[in-house]
């Protein structure tokens, strides 16, 4: 019996993000909470014949404290998104506080639960999660996942456009390391399942990389004002979820980027910040998953100078931005 709930699951991201845990044959219930609309949705969804029993709540009458009980894994999308022009940063203001609001109730009615963190600026708001976890007294590193799938699945997509294939895409796995935006998004194409033709240097990897980095750009360009990325991101979080509960039902060897406390496997965790030559206190580095979260941070693995670079230019942003919510909460250390 796992019970998962979707803060923030009216949005443009949650609602998706629901359908599509409401499919997964391992979720028995499933608990959306927002500021609007949630009845509606869970009626909606719970027409679908899928075994998750569906529940809708609102902030009225406890119902964060409702939707969180008995939790298994949490994800959080709720937030506001990006507008043309602005970075990942700009939401800092508006999104921390209903971050640290919403961990506040994982960690006094869920502690033990996977928290999923979709909400941007992912580089800070998992810091936040992680620090009133610590306020509380319930901060267990290895169950604090800061989601960063969307940026290994459109690594995969643009290689598979790259190969002239998009046949190719699903098998295609491409480590994306560092942080969730920009330049701290770091994509170790060098280590590619497929590798990429040996004529695509200079100008034309720079330019795979820059897609890979701004891809969410190209999302919220389009969208002209009407938000960003929200289909590819459900399919990405529910993607990361799946692959958390096989690992949490003792299937082995399942390994994905995420964003994480290196303090959550500390042999891993300290080999990293030896390969990056900074004493960070998160990465997104491969982790693998396991009954209890992470098992293991995996190294970064072979780097080359071009992808040495790329790290190095990450590590000014991801520190001001780990910082930026960590210091966001008051927490004793
Ligand atoms: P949206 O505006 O469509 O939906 C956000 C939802 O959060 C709304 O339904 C809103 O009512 C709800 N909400 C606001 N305050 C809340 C609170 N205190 N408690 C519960 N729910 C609350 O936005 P969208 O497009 O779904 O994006 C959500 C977040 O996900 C944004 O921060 C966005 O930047 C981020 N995002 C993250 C990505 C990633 O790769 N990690 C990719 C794309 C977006």
């Amino acid at each position: 019996m796992v019970k998962a709930v979707v803060l923030g699951a009216a949005g443009g991201i949650g609602q998706p993000l629901s359908l599509l845990l409401k499919t997964n044959p391992l979720i028995s219930e499933l608990s959306l909470y927002d500021i609007v609309n949630t009845p509606g949705v869970a009626a909606d969804l719970s027409h679908i014949a899928t075994p998750a029993k569906v529940q809708g709540f609102l902030p009225a009458d406890d119902g964060l404290k409702k939707a969180l009980t008995g939790a298994d894994i949490v994800v959080i999308p709720a937030g506001v998104p990006r507008k043309p022009g602005m970075t990942r940063d700009d939401l800092f203001k508006i999104n921390a506080g209903i971050v640290r609001d919403l961990a506040t109730g994982i960690a006094t009615t869920a502690p033990k639960a996977f928290v999923l963190v979709i909400s941007n600026p992912v580089n800070s708001t998992v810091p936040i999660v992680a620090e009133v976890f610590k306020k509380n007294g319930v901060f267990d590193p290895k169950r604090i996942f800061g989601v960063t799938t969307l940026d290994v699945v459109r690594a995969s997509t643009f290689v598979s456009e790259i190969l002239g294939d998009l046949s190719l895409a699903p098998s295609i796995k491409v480590p994306v390391v560092g942080g969730h935006s920009g330049v701290t998004i770091v994509p170790l194409l060098s280590q590619s399942s497929h590798p990429l033709p040996t004529s695509l240097k200079g100008d034309a990897l720079d330019k795979l990389v820059n897609r890979i980095q701004f891809g969410g750009d190209e999302v919220v360009k389009a969208k002209d004002g009407a938000g960003s990325a929200t289909l590819s991101m459900a399919y990405a979080g529910a993607e990361f979820a799946e692959k958390l509960l096989r690992a949490a039902k003792g299937e082995k060897g399942i390994v994905a980027p995420t964003y994480v406390h290196l303090s959550a496997d500390k042999a891993g965790g300290d080999a990293i910040k030896k390969e990056i030559g900074k004493d960070l206190d998160y990465f997104s580095a491969p982790v693998e998953l396991g009954p209890e979260g992470v098992v293991k941070i995996n190294s970064l693995g072979k780097i080359n100078e071009y992808e040495q670079k790329l790290i190095q230019a990450a590590l000014p942003d991801l520190a001001t931005n780990i910082e930026k919510g960590a210091s966001f909460i008051d927490a004793p250390k």
